[in-house]
């Protein structure tokens, strides 16, 4: 009786073992194996980069389509052109209030990426001047420029021939912090007055000046 038990023990075990070896013989590593739930292993969009045909060019990436801009930005209308620059110097106006954060950033902007060019003084004497590495860096006091804050935020938009752009760098108000500063870069070389740092409250309001109700009622 106790021989018989044990034999059938012994079976059991001997059909186990056949089963595990017989589930795991086809198994190639190398190759991928069975996927219960594909959606977990399997990206259901399209692949960053990826070739599909249904794209123009068979390519995932693309540009953005024409007329859209990225969140948090605004358009800007002045070509990249001599009379985009020159229409830019000529009406584009500051609409940044002026602080003494703002300033203080805007000094700390153009010390990281105007000052190796254009030197901390704004006088065209930066590092790489000096070391000869660049040559025809303007001082901000030249005459012959008529450098005004539309015009700074142009050249940072689109860079200009051996200057590059900024603009994927720095944001709307950084760039225009930096203007704040080139501005009295300017001012300090010509000895004329320096912006005056408005008060937190009146530099509170935002940046669109849009008529508030009670203005529009005096
Ligand atoms: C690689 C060196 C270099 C750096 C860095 C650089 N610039 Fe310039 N910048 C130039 C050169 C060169 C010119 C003259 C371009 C020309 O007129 O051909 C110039 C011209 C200018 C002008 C005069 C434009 C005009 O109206 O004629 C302004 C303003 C200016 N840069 C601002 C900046 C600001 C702001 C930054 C930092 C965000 C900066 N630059 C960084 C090289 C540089």
């Amino acid at each position: 009786m106790k021989t018989i038990t044990s034999m059938k023990n012994s079976f059991q075990i001997v059909v186990a073992i056949a089963a595990s070896v017989l589930m795991v013989s086809c198994f190639n590593s190398s190759r991928p194996n069975y996927q219960y739930m594909p959606n977990m292993y399997e990206p259901v969009g399209y692949e960053t980069y990826g070739e599909y045909e249904i794209f123009p060019g068979g390519q995932e990436a693309m540009l953005p389509a024409e007329g859209t801009i990225p969140r948090g930005w605004q358009p800007y209308e002045y070509p990249n052109t001599t009379d985009g620059l020159n229409l830019a110097k000529a009406e584009l106006k500051n609409p940044l209030p002026v602080t003494e954060a703002s300033l203080a950033n805007g000094k700390k902007l153009y010390d990281i990426y105007c000052a190796v060019c254009h030197g901390v003084k704004g006088d065209g004497q930066g590092i790489l001047v000096q070391r000869e590495k660049i040559l025809g860096i303007p001082s901000y006091a030249d005459p012959g420029r008529l450098i005004t804050e539309g015009g700074i935020y142009h050249v940072q938009m689109f860079g200009l021939n051996a200057m590059g752009s900024y603009a994927s760098q720095t944001n709307e108000t950084e760039r225009w912090e930096i203007v704040q500063h080139v501005m009295n870069l300017k001012a300090s070389l010509e000895g004329t007055p320096l912006l005056v740092p408005q008060t937190e409250e009146v530099a509170a309001m935002p940046m669109e000046s849009e008529a508030t109700p009670s203005e529009e009622e005096h």
